[in-house]
């Protein structure tokens, strides 16, 4: 604002800074009403209203925000913590009293205009918007409708059809669709400033003798065709809301406006999000975002400095080398593949240019974009060619020997100072390192399948890897906008680890009488897009059988062992791509039939070991698939293999489809309460001691009342005190 010094306040710290021009007051948010400062600027904004209706001088008001219009709750500013939502209260209040203000109000929007701040500018009586105005309610995230009468106003703005897609889909609008959309009454320029615009409108509103236009008084054409295009809405969003509670919220709140006068209105919406926020899932969704930004949080990345990376190497040009490849392109890294012979390089080339040609025909990219990224990448059989990179990710086979080989001419080719890294899901990376003669460097980076989109990257730290290097991998996660998780090296780091431990408890309850269908169904039941059986039957059934017969001769002989998955790859049915693995295929469809001979061989196998089938309810399912679960989570935290229960989280809901509204598996468990959890194990070990071994922590978290929320806070706490 331009002459503070005529100001009542110019104290920068204030909430609001308000400056009189002419008629109008202009009022500039200083900070966006949130958290603890939700009340204080609330109630400085009421004050600057009852100032102006004294003011017989004050025609018009104008509302400026700028950055501050964005009121999103943040996720790591409350720690996760549902207890510390704010309850909307003082927000009521703010944008009530601009309702109500018998002046006009006008609010002029840019930049990120979510949450709180998105509920002020609704209850504003007209809307200007620079073009890089982006409205969005972002709290949809966290499992929280609006607080503050937002979904009414949105209602009576842009008419039900609009406000319901825009409320159910979670996705921002641009100033110009909001325009469309007659939430905003005009789109100003480029470099517009907002107060001049600002002003400019309110002189050519009080010209015009226009009044306040409260959201209230702006009726619905038709009630009843209101309510179809909300039944409509319901339908279109049904899919992508599947399993969640705020949508069914949204629309209980909508139909309430529609149907009640506008008190009955504002007080059932109260009322969704009151509910909403003491809901299990917005205490869940909170922690899934927290969880998500604080595995992050690492001792190395706190120590030290990463080492600079401007190119990368990738060797390996198969599935994952080729997604690894596009990551990095996409984030602005000069690429160079190695493969071991022409043809392979050919194939990993192509592979790249397949993902970008692909964006070409949605019309994501351009012809021109695709070039300008491909003269970032560069392909060679000769190793020589990574002299000069900062960084590689090896991607070749899994095969300890075949990994030692190419970290060995790593070592060879390869600057002082670099970093090399391996994608390897199971192996060993201490023996990796010990390849090389400079383990320090040596780091694992996992990356999940399809590697440019998949969200998860487990940075796998060896005894020896030096903090620079852990750092390093952090710094190159943030930039390829990955969820970094910090893991252990053991077999399969967190999330193949804690993976073949439930899939095992899947397999025994086939063996035990429920159909692979029946557990698939159990596990969409709670919320997985697919079942484990889905999962095996998409990814080949061969990987995993690969992986039985390397482990057969390390197995525990005391281990209960199923085959079933043995005797239906024998017969080479490796899933999808063979056209019938758990599920017959047909010709094309991704989505598989029951197989009558799948449970044939189940019953054969079940036979020849003696096994009287029982049956399992879908509850009783989930209680061993999940107790596995949370109890080999519970075991990689105790070892240390994960830094805190909150990276278990990370892991399963960047990298294996858990639920998020259910906050991952360490919060599901908490939510249960560990005692339950721990007397199912308990109750499971009676079958068989061996597999439903209690993990001590979980036995000792349980003895002293406490929970895997108070591991995270704990290690929060320490964070906060590290300097
Ligand atoms: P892939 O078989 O598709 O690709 C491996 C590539 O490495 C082949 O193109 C092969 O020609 C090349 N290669 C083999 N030896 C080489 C050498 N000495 N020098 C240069 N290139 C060599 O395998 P995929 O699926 O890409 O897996 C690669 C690695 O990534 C494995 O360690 C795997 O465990 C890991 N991984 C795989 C995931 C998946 O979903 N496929 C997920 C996460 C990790």
């Amino acid at each position: 604002m331009s002459d503070l010094a005529s100001s009542p306040n110019p104290n920068a710290a204030a909430p609001l800074l308000w400056q009189q021009h002419g008629p109008v007051l202009a009022l500039q948010l200083q900070r966006a009403p949130v958290l603890a400062d939700q009340a204080v600027v609330c109630a400085a904004l009421q004050q600057a209203l009852q100032q102006a209706q004294d003011d017989a001088a004050t025609q018009a008001v104008l509302l400026l925000a700028g950055p501050a219009w964005d009121g999103a709750l943040d996720a790591a500013a409350v720690q996760g913590d549902a207890a510390r939502t704010p309850d909307g209260q003082a927000l009521r209040a703010a944008c009530q009293g601009i309702e109500a203000f018998p002046k006009p109000v006008i609010a002029v929007l840019q930049q990120r205009v979510q949450g709180a701040g998105l509920e002020l500018a609704l209850a504003a009586h007209y809307r200007l918007a620079l073009p890089s105005a982006r409205l969005a309610w972002a709290d949809w995230a966290l499992g929280l409708p609006p607080a503050a009468g937002g979904m009414a106003r949105a209602l009576r703005w842009m008419g039900a059809e609009a406000a319901a897609a825009w409320l159910l889909g979670g996705k921002a609008l641009t100033a110009q669709q909001a325009c469309d959309a007659g939430l905003v009454d005009q789109l100003l320029a480029d470099g517009d400033d907002a107060l001049a615009a600002g002003l400019a409108w309110a002189g050519q509103l009080l010209a015009q003798q226009a009044g306040p236009r409260p959201a209230s008084a702006q009726l619905l054409a038709s009630p009843e065709q209101a309510l179809a295009e909300l039944d409509a809405q319901e339908q279109a969003q049904r899919k992508s809301s599947r399993g969640l509670q705020a949508p069914g919220l949204i629309l209980q709140a909508l139909r309430t406006a529609v149907q009640q006068p506008w008190a009955q209105a504002l007080a059932g919406q109260q009322a969704v999000f009151e509910q909403a926020r003491g809901s299990a899932q917005h205490a869940a969704l909170l922690h899934a975002a927290w969880a998500e930004r604080a595995a992050a949080q690492v001792p190395e990345a706190r120590a030290a400095a990463p080492r600079p990376v401007h190119c990368i190497g990738v060797v390996g040009g198969g599935t994952m080398g080729a997604g690894i490849a596009v990551a990095a392109l996409n984030a602005g890294l000069l690429v160079t593949m190695i493969e071991r012979d022409a043809q392979a390089l050919a194939r990993g080339q192509a592979n790249v240019e397949k993902v970008y040609d692909g964006l070409i025909a949605k019309g994501r990219m351009s012809e021109q974009a695709k070039a300008d990224t491909m003269a970032r990448f560069a392909a060679s059989t000769d190793y020589a060619a990574l002299a000069e990179v900062d960084l590689v990710i090896e991607a070749v086979f899994e095969d300890l020997a075949v990994k030692q080989a190419v970290f060995a001419q790593l070592e060879r080719v390869c600057k002082p100072g670099a970093v090399l890294a391996t994608n390897t899901s199971y192996l060993d990376i201490d023996a990796i390192a010990a390849a090389t003669g400079r383990p320090q460097d040596v780091i694992g980076l996992h990356f999940f399948s399809p590697a440019h989109i998949m969200k998860l990257l487990e940075i796998v730290v060896p005894a020896q890897a030096a903090p620079d290097v852990v750092a390093t991998a952090f710094a190159l996660a943030a930039r390829m906008k990955k969820t970094p998780v910090r893991a252990g090296v053991c077999d399969g780091f967190i999330g193949n680890r804690i993976l073949a431990v439930y899939k095992q408890a899947a397999d025994y309850l086939m063996e035990d009488g429920a159909s692979p269908y029946e557990i698939d169904a159990a596990v969409r039941g709670f919320g997985y897009p697919m079942g484990p059986f889905q999962v095996t039957d998409l990814a080949g059934g061969d990987i995993g059988w690969a992986t039985r017969k390397r482990r057969a001769a390390t197995r525990d002989p005391r281990a209960r062992y199923v085959e079933i998955a043995d005797r239906i790859c024998e017969r080479g049915w490796f899933g999808q791509k063979t056209g019938r693995g758990f599920y017959r295929y047909v010709e094309g469809a991704r989505s598989g039939q029951p197989d009558e001979e799948v449970l044939a061989i189940a019953a054969a196998e079940r036979a020849r070991k003696g096994i009287t089938p029982r049956s399992f309810s879908a509850d009783e399912i989930m209680r061993r698939y999940m107790a596995a679960m949370v109890n080999e989570g519970a075991k990689v935290v105790q070892e240390g293999i994960a830094l805190r229960p909150l990276d278990v989280d990370a892991v399963f809901l960047g990298g294996y489809g858990f639920p998020r509204w259910r906050g991952g598996p360490m919060h599901w468990a908490d939510a249960q309460g560990l005692q339950t959890i721990l007397a199912d194990i308990q109750a499971f070990a009676q079958e068989d001691a061996l597999f439903w071994q209690p993990a001590q922590l979980l036995q000792q978290l349980v003895a002293q009342g406490r929970n895997f929320a108070s591991l995270n806070a704990a290690a929060a706490t320490t964070e906060e005190q590290t300097p």
